[in-house]
């Protein structure tokens, strides 16, 4: 499974990446509004620093919801560096776009993902990545990790090569789940991978080891 850091901010993509295990960055417009990036040229400036720190596919979110629009903006954000995967909404205009997107060598990750329908189009019109929103769909009191063993089992029985990128993860058991339920990606705050790390009787262990070090 590919591990990718959910955020825009610099200093914890710059963590996570120094661990040696990141294979990518996923941003959406809340995301980026929180660094307070804003205009075309801060945004474009931002994405362009991510692709510089991290290599590997990097999501920008185009903000249009209709066909053409989408396409302009996802041209433009792909043209800022070639790791830029354009993401797109689970719209009927954006499944639109993701084909054209495909058709034209463009890798897309269509987010907002809720049901294995949408995963379905999306798969079909080529997406590169399907982004299923698991902490939300928990929040609202389904089950968001079923839906990732759900599409799991869709896709391989259909032989669909969509990755699925779990997206909206909320801690460090959301990542181990998605992992058994067959994600390709999990996308996760930089507190849910830390979480990883994370047992104590590793703390014990280690506490004692080093006591039994000055003994040596
Ligand atoms: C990433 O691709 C998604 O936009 C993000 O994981 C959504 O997370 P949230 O539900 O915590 O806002």
């Amino acid at each position: 499974m590919k591990f990718f850091i959910d955020t825009a901010n610099l200093a914890q993509i710059k963590e996570a990446n120094d661990l040696g295990i990141l294979d990518g960055v996923t941003t959406n417009p809340s995301l980026m509004a929180k660094e307070g990036i804003k205009g075309e040229e801060a945004i474009t400036n931002h994405y362009k620093t991510i692709c510089e720190m991290v290599d590997g596919d990097i999501s920008a979110e185009v903000l249009g919801v209709t066909f053409e629009g989408i396409v302009e903006e996802g041209k433009k954000l792909a043209a800022i560096h070639p790791n830029i995967v354009v993401k797109v909404p689970m719209i009927k205009d954006g499944i639109k776009a993701i084909k054209w997107f495909t058709d034209n060598g463009i890798k897309t990750n269509c987010t907002l993902i809720f049901s294995a329908g949408q995963a379905i189009l999306a798969a079909k019109a080529g997406a590169s990545y399907i982004s299923p929103f698991i902490g939300r769909i928990d929040d609202s009191g389904w089950d968001g990790v079923q839906l990732i063993s759900q599409i799991a089992q869709i896709y391989a029985v259909q032989g669909f090569k969509s990755e699925i990128l779990a997206a909206s993860i909320r801690n460090a058991n959301h990542i181990i789940a998605c992992a058994e339920a067959g994600a390709n990606v999990c996308t996760c705050p930089l507190d849910s991978i830390l979480g990883l790390l994370k047992h104590p009787l590793t703390d014990i262990g280690l506490a004692k080891f080093l006591e039994d070090a000055k003994k040596m």
